[in-house]
C-alpha cells in the first residue's frame, strides 16, 4: 500500500488530502491517480493523455520534483508519495494548471520553418544532411511538458519571460539549415523577456524528462543573438 498525499485546489482554497493506493510492481503515479479517481474520489482532477511519455500533459511535482506521472513508478519512490501541481503555473483545479500563457510564449517565437520561397500549395522537399540535422535534433524532442518552466527562477519572477521551453524551440528552428527566419527570431529572443534574463540556474536541464537540455539551447541562442547584434553594429 502506498500513501498518496495530494495537494488539491477547489477554485478557492488549497488543501492536502491523503489516499491509500494498493501499489503493485510497475504501477505508475499516474495509475495511482486513476485508482484514486475511479475508487476513492471521482472529483480529483489531473491531466493526462498518452500514458507513455509523449504528450507531456501529465507533468506534476512528485516528491518535490517535476516528473511525468506516467513514467514515474510508485515503488521507485517508496511508499509515501507527495503529488502537487507544477510551480510557476496558475492552478485551475487540483493538479491541473493553466498552460495558455506557456503555449502563447511558444507561439510567439514562431516555431515553424520560415521560408518565403516555399508555397504550401506547391510543396517541395527541402533537403538536409545528417550533420545539419544533428545541429538541432536533440531540441526537437521537447514534449512541451512545462517541467523546465516550473523550476525556472526567471519565470518565477518575471511574468513575460519566454522561458526555457519556448527558447529551446526558438533555437531548434534557428539552427535548422532550412530556416530563413533567424533574424526575426533573434529579435524576439533578445527582447527584455528573452535570453538575457536567464539566470543560468541550469535547473531546467536537470528536470527535463526527455534530456533535451533547454539550458544549453538558451546558451547557444545567446551566443547566436550576441553575434547577430555584433554583426549589425559592425555593418557586416
Ligand atoms: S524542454 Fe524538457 S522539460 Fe522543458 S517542456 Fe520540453 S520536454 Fe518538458
Ligand atoms: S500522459 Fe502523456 S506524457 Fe504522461
Amino acid at each position: 500500500m502506498a500513501e498518496f498525499r495530494v495537494r488539491r485546489f477547489d477554485g478557492k482554497k488549497s488543501y492536502w488530502q491523503t489516499f491509500n493506493v494498493p501499489a503493485k510492481k510497475g504501477m505508475t503515479v499516474l495509475e495511482g491517480l486513476y485508482y484514486i479517481k475511479e475508487n476513492l474520489d471521482s472529483s480529483l482532477a489531473f491531466r493526462a493523455s498518452c500514458r507513455m511519455g509523449i504528450c507531456g500533459s501529465c507533468a506534476m511535482r512528485i516528491n518535490g520534483k517535476p516528473r511525468l506521472a506516467c513514467e514515474t513508478q510508485i515503488l521507485f519512490l517508496g511508499d509515501r508519495i507527495t503529488v502537487e501541481p507544477l510551480d510557476n503555473f496558475t492552478v485551475i483545479k487540483d493538479l491541473v494548471t493553466d498552460f495558455e500563457g506557456f503555449f502563447a510564449k511558444h507561439k510567439a517565437i514562431k516555431p515553424y520553418l520560415i521560408r518565403e520561397d516555399v508555397k504550401y500549395d506547391e510543396p517541395r522537399e527541402l533537403l538536409q544532411t545528417p550533420k545539419e540535422l544533428n545541429e538541432y535534433y536533440i531540441f526537437t524532442l521537447c514534449i512541451k511538458c512545462g517541467a523546465c518552466y516550473s523550476v525556472c527562477p526567471a519565470a518565477a519572477t518575471l511574468d513575460g519571460y519566454l522561458g526555457p521551453a519556448a527558447m529551446t524551440a526558438a533555437y531548434r528552428f534557428c539552427a535548422d539549415s532550412r530556416d530563413k527566419g533567424k533574424k526575426e527570431r533573434y529579435e524576439i529572443v533578445s527582447s527584455s523577456n528573452g535570453v538575457w534574463r536567464c539566470h543560468l540556474a541550469m535547473e531546467c536541464s536537470e528536470v527535463c524528462p526527455k534530456n533535451v537540455e533547454p539550458a544549453k539551447a538558451v546558451q547557444l541562442l545567446r551566443r547566436r543573438t550576441a553575434f547577430s547584434i555584433l554583426k549589425s553594429l559592425l555593418g557586416w
